[in-house]
């Protein structure tokens, strides 16, 4: 597990393809995104990389969002999501992040149990369920944990 090098933007591409088919990032967004200084953490086992995290640090805002997490088909149920995710929550406290945010769809039922047993909560009220967050019927839970 490492942070992500500028050759590992097109395996990353490709296996954010592999995992999220239609909505994933174009190749040109995450190579902005990385030339922006966003945090990639990648997991590179033996065959390439097989899972990554994407998230940004507000520093001066003590504020993190993770925007992406994804771990291929093949290496699912193997504590590769829970190690990145603890990996990203480690380098985002380096850089002074004391709230993490994220998003959810609703239905992704083992992301929210791995969010949770993490310790994200939903937050209260209105903004923990955000309505059409991605456009029409695009629903998403805010989870937000205290680092
Ligand atoms: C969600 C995802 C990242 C989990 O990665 P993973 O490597 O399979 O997860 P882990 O093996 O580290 O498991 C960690 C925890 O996640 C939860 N979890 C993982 N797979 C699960 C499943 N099939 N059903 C229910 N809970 C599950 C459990 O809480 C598990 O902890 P436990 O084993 O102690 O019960 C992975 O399934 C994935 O990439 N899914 C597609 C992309 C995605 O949905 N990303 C999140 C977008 S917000």
């Amino acid at each position: 597990m490492r942070t992500a090098a500028e050759e590992d933007l097109p395996h990353i591409a490709r296996l954010d393809r592999e995992v999220f088919g239609d909505a994933a990032y174009p190749f040109f967004v995450l190579r902005q995104l990385f030339d922006a200084g966003f945090t990639l953490v990648v997991v590179d086992d033996s065959e390439g990389i097989c899972a990554y995290a994407l998230a940004l640090a507000l520093a001066s805002e003590g504020r993190g969002w993770v925007l992406a997490l994804a771990v291929g088909p093949r290496q699912r149920g193997t504590g590769l999501g829970r190690e990145l995710m603890r990996e990203t929550l480690c380098h985002l406290r380096s850089l002074r992040v004391r709230e993490v945010l994220l998003t959810v769809e609703p239905a992704n039922a083992s992301a929210i149990r791995l969010y949770r047993s993490l310790g994200f909560t939903e937050r209260r009220g209105a903004t923990g369920h955000v309505r059409d967050y991605f456009g029409p019927g695009e629903d998403r839970l805010l989870l937000s944990l205290t680092l």
